[in-house]
């Protein structure tokens, strides 16, 4: 037992912490508020408080519970919306009023409710860690596979309705519960990683088409205010081929509470119809809880990912945004007395970032059937005035594989998604090369080529229309912006509210860019012919093709059809 004896914000000290970890969970004064320590010298702990320590005086009690910071996992998790520790927000505010308490515990997860609970393994079996011993229907839409907490003889599996802490086996004789506790700050073992050579397919197509995300990879989205940062998460989360979605959210503002409280909840699932939280764990940071607990809920989000992708499940993992991580961190750091690094930010940011983002991947999991999962982690950043020569989008930048820039003047013009085309990048094309050429078609890496090459030239053209004005152009430069008008506003541009429009399956993404790309080559070849650029910028197909978008994904064999359109719309303008 120590004894506190200073008080700073959100860091307090304590003495005579002998025996105390790095890492310890402790409690503390007689109210118990939750602290993990941080840092140790001689028998004095520095500990960080997941609650608000005002009222805290020198000679309170501290206590060690001599465990690290951990989650419990167990059927009930989705649905759940928590808070930094892993706290139920709607059994805090039910217990604590209207404003959460201090000190208060609670259960993360329900102890009372029963599972339906379905064996898989055979008593007598030798089961490894990892191994599936049987499995419970969570939600409507997500059956939660119970895995092996430890390796062992099998017996006494039985089915059953259980709770979360009744025990349904025994392993060498000794009860095993479904609910388990992993430490948060520890990557799972894993039994390999993979190449990451599968995509992520989110069904917005600049992302799919230009900048693809592979499945277990890492993603920075950087945007200034308002510039798409949330909606493009939560288009990620309802549309991307992944089973379950981690969401981190951060207040921004004041005290009001982070909008995914507000939002989130009320999403619907586009592929089932019901609520995304059936397959989702949400965990909401508000403006108003301390910096400690936000600091916190990065790793708790990821060990759930981590569980989950563990069951053979591919997991997005969403922060928005990490700058709200990272400012947790500057103030605790601050508090610590330590150098401070870039902007005040403790010199341990790009190191923690990075071991944030290397929990990323695709995986064969523990256990011995093969399972295959993911956990892919994106993650938006807010960098004040929207300016990225800042320390958190930078040391982001130099981990996550994919950058996503989004743009204040493209949101300004309302051209969505507001991702810059020129600075956006993707390191998993070539990795991702092989994939689309065997199961979408042989010309998607050429066709993306051709339309990002023009897509370039036209910034170089631009730069000359500026100088000179549009028609100082010769006919062919010109014909070249018209098809790069048509790549930017009839398929990079894609409204995320509108009922088709929303997601493109990549079989779509690829036939609207090839039409686009037949046009193109059709218009410089007419060109050539001295066919006059204002014939072509006249032709009714062009209309036909930018409002194919909107044809619904059964109706795709019009959008099929119309390349052969484009061909004899030229045929015709050639014999006039
Ligand atoms: N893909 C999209 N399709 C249509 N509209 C969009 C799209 N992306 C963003 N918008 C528009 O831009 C607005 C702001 O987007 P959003 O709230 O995602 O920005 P943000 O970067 O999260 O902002 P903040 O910095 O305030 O968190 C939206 O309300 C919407 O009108
Ligand atoms: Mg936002």
């Amino acid at each position: 037992m120590g004894i506190l004896h200073r008080i700073s914000g959100p860091v307090v000290e304590a003495k005579e912490m002998t025996g105390a970890k790095m890492n310890d969970l402790v409690k503390i004064g007689a109210q118990g508020l939750t602290g993990e320590i941080i840092k140790i010298v001689g028998d004095t702990a520095t500990i960080q408080v997941y609650e608000e320590t005002s009222g805290l005086k020198p000679g309170e009690p501290v206590e060690t519970t001599g465990e690290p910071l951990s989650v419990e996992l167990a059927p009930g998790l989705l649905t759940s919306i928590y808070d930094g520790i892993q706290r139920p927000l709607n059994l805090l505010v039910e217990k604590g009023g209207n404003f959460i308490t201090r000190g208060l515990s609670v259960n993360s997860i329900d102890r009372v409710k029963k599972w339906d609970f379905v064996p898989v393994a055979k008593n007598g079996a030798k089961v490894k860690i990892g191994d599936l011993l049987g499995t419970v229907q969570e939600t409507e839409v997500i059956n939660h596979k119970i895995m092996a907490p430890v390796e062992g003889t099998l017996t006494n599996l039985r089915a059953g309705k259980f709770t979360v802490v009744e025990p349904y086996c025994e392993i060498n004789g000794k009860p095993v519960q479904m609910l388990q506790r992993w430490f948060v700050r520890k990557s799972r073992p894993v039994a390999e990683k993979f190449d990451p050579n599968i995509p992520l397919i989110t069904g917005q197509r600049i992302v799919d088409m230009f900048f693809p995300i592979a499945k277990g990879g890492t993603v920075c989205i950087p945007g200034p205010f308002g510039s798409g940062k949330t909606v493009t998460q939560h288009q990620f989360a309802k549309w991307s081929d992944t089973q379950i979605v981690v969401y981190v959210g951060c207040g921004e503002r004041g005290n009001e509470m982070t909008e995914v409280l507000t939002e989130f909840p009320h999403l619907e699932d586009p592929h089932t119809k019901k609520p995304l939280m059936m397959r989702t764990v949400l965990i909401a940071n508000t403006s108003n809880m301390p910096v400690a607990a936000r600091e916190a809920s990065i790793y708790t989000a990821v060990t759930i990912a981590e569980y989950y992708r563990d069951m053979g499940y591919d997991v997005a993992l969403m922060a928005d945004s990490t700058s709200r991580w990272a400012e947790a961190m500057r103030e605790i750091g601050g508090r610590l007395e330590e150098m401070p690094g870039e902007e005040g930010y403790p010199a341990y940011l790009g190191r923690r970032l990075a071991e944030f983002y290397e929990r990323a991947g695709r995986v064969q999991c523990l256990g011995s059937d093969n399972r295959t999962g993911s956990v892919t982690i994106i993650g938006a950043v807010s960098p004040p005035g929207g300016d990225i020569n800042e320390p958190v989008s930078q040391n982001t930048l130099r981990v996550t594989k994919v950058f996503l820039a989004l743009d204040a003047s493209l949101a300004q013009r309302r051209h969505f998604p507001a991702f810059n085309w020129l600075r956006s990048y993707s390191l998993y094309t070539d990795s991702l090369d092989a994939y689309y050429t065997n199961s979408i078609s042989s010309d998607w890496v050429e066709i993306r080529k051709e339309a990002m090459a023009l897509l370039q030239k036209e910034s170089e053209l631009q730069e000359i229309v500026q100088l000179v004005g549009p028609d100082a152009l010769p006919e062919k430069e010109q014909a070249i912006l018209l098809c790069t008008k048509m790549i930017r506003e009839d398929y990079l541009q894609q409204s995320a509210f509108h009922e088709v429009d929303t997601y493109s399956s990549m079989r779509k993404e690829y036939l609207l860019l090839k039409n686009i790309m037949r046009f193109y080559h059709r218009a410089i070849a007419a060109v050539d012919l001295g066919i006059q650029l204002k014939k072509i910028t006249d032709m009714p197909i062009r209309e036909r093709i930018a409002r194919s978008k909107e044809i619904p994904e059964e109706k795709i064999k019009e959008i099929e059809f119309m390349g052969n359109e484009v061909d004899r719309a030229f045929d015709a303008l050639g014999k006039q």
